[in-house]
């Protein structure tokens, strides 16, 4: 049976922080960012911005074109999740006016969540091949201030239908999964920010590279990585995803250099790291920047630190470039608002992480905003400025 991702779409914050504003503030080679990292600029949420409200975004022009007939489940994968007990899908749906008979859940492992959300919509689907699935990963991913991974922040959201159908990409059935108990990156209950040991957490992403590649090997007896005509892994940064494809390229004997990653790249390096929608981010990039995929296979890398990985595969759909619109996403990007580095710095400082009330100003230009929190709950609500 054929399933997969039948349509996609995403969302991201109000505002970009250029990276060279950033590194001639903190006294940074403006170079270490933009080549060392491979980073040109991050999303910043608004205050009536979070994960909610770009998931709402991403979702409402996902169910915008195939409607939620048969919709029996909202899967939401979340790092930066808003609520210790209530899934953000329920806010979501609340928001949305979905259909009442869904299932609705959250997935955490830091960034592998959205895979795992897209493992089991896949299996939900594959035993009844009448449903589909709502998947959406969507994350702010917010560093302390001056920290190493300050120029790797980012914000954005990815929603995907999963369905028998698929007009995108249908996913392969057999994959490679891995996990390890390592601390290289985790927010514990009193922190609104990782722990992170930067230089572990690459190594830890390497190892995982190799051991999902390891499980996949053995599961398919013969595959080679000259079976692929195209890799997407995961991209907390640009250089991380070509780290990750020299690894498998040496590892594997494969001679293939950085021209059959590429077409993923571009979008990573203008929202920075979206945790679990980050290799989704880079799946659009590469649909939408390399209309000749139909029927390869394309090899898809997911890495959530703490540690579990995924190697799985997928093969675009025979008119997967007609469901894809690049143009429209280049100008969401293009519609940000450029900020400097104290309204970056104040906005970072500004972000509420108690649940005493207070009310948002009204900044966001997206459909749906975080109006503040009354009473312990989170308040959400159409944004009444857009049409
Ligand atoms: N010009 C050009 N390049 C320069 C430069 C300059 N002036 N100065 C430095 N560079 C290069 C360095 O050589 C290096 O490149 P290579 O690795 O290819 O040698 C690159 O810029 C970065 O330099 P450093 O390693 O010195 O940077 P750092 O130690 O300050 O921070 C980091 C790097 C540890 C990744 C940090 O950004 C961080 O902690 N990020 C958050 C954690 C993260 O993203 N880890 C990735 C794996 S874990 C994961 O994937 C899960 C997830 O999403 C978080």
């Amino acid at each position: 049976m054929n399933v997969g991702i039948d349509a996609i779409s995403v969302a991201t914050a109000h505002y970009r922080l250029p990276l060279p504003a950033l590194a001639e503030a903190t006294g940074v080679d403006p170079n270490k960012y933009t080549i060392g990292l491979g980073q040109q600029h991050f999303s910043v949420p608004a205050p009536d911005e979070d994960t909610v409200t770009m998931a709402a975004d991403a979702v409402a022009q996902l169910i915008g074109r195939t409607g939620t007939d048969e919709v029996r489940s909202i899967f939401f994968a979340t790092e930066s999740s808003v609520d210790q007990s209530k899934a953000a899908g329920v806010f979501l749906h609340g928001l949305l006016g979905l259909p009442e008979h869904v299932r609705t859940v959250e997935f955490k492992e830091a960034c592998y969540g959205g895979t795992a959300a897209l493992q089991c919509a896949l299996a939900l689907v594959a035993r009844n091949p009448e449903e589909r699935v709502i998947v959406v990963a969507s994350d702010v991913a917010r560093y302390a201030i001056d920290s190493p991974g300050e120029p790797t922040q980012g914000a954005g959201a990815v929603a995907m239908m999963v369905s028998a159908s698929p007009r995108i990409m249908a996913i392969e059935q057999k994959t490679g999964v891995y996990t390890k108990d390592v601390n290289d990156f985790w927010r514990p209950n009193d922190s609104s920010t990782p722990f992170v040991l930067g230089h572990l957490s690459m190594d830890a992403y390497l190892d995982a590279f190799t051991g999902a590649w390891d499980d996949f090997a053995a599961r398919n007896p013969g595959v080679k990585s000259t079976d692929f005509a195209r890799f997407v892994h995961h991209q907390p940064f640009q250089k991380m995803a070509r780290k990750a494809h020299r690894q498998l390229m040496s590892y594997t004997g494969d001679g293939r250099g950085d021209e059959i990653i590429e077409a993923g790249l571009h979008y990573s390096a203008q929202v920075g790291n979206c945790y679990t929608a980050a290799l989704y981010w880079g799946i659009v990039s590469l649909l939408t920047h390399d209309s000749g995929l139909a029927g390869e296979r394309i090899g898809l890398f997911s890495y959530g630190s703490g540690a579990v990985s995924e190697f799985f595969v997928g093969r675009p759909a025979a008119r997967y470039a007609e469901h894809v619109d690049g143009a429209a996403i280049d100008a969401t990007l293009a519609s940000r608002e450029k900020i400097d580095f104290s309204t970056y710095r104040a906005l970072h400082e500004e972000r509420h992480v108690d649940s005493r009330d207070y009310a948002t100003p009204h900044v966001t230009g997206a459909p749906y905003r975080f109006a503040g929190v009354k009473d312990h709950a989170r308040r959400y609500e159409r944004n009444k400025r857009v049409a």
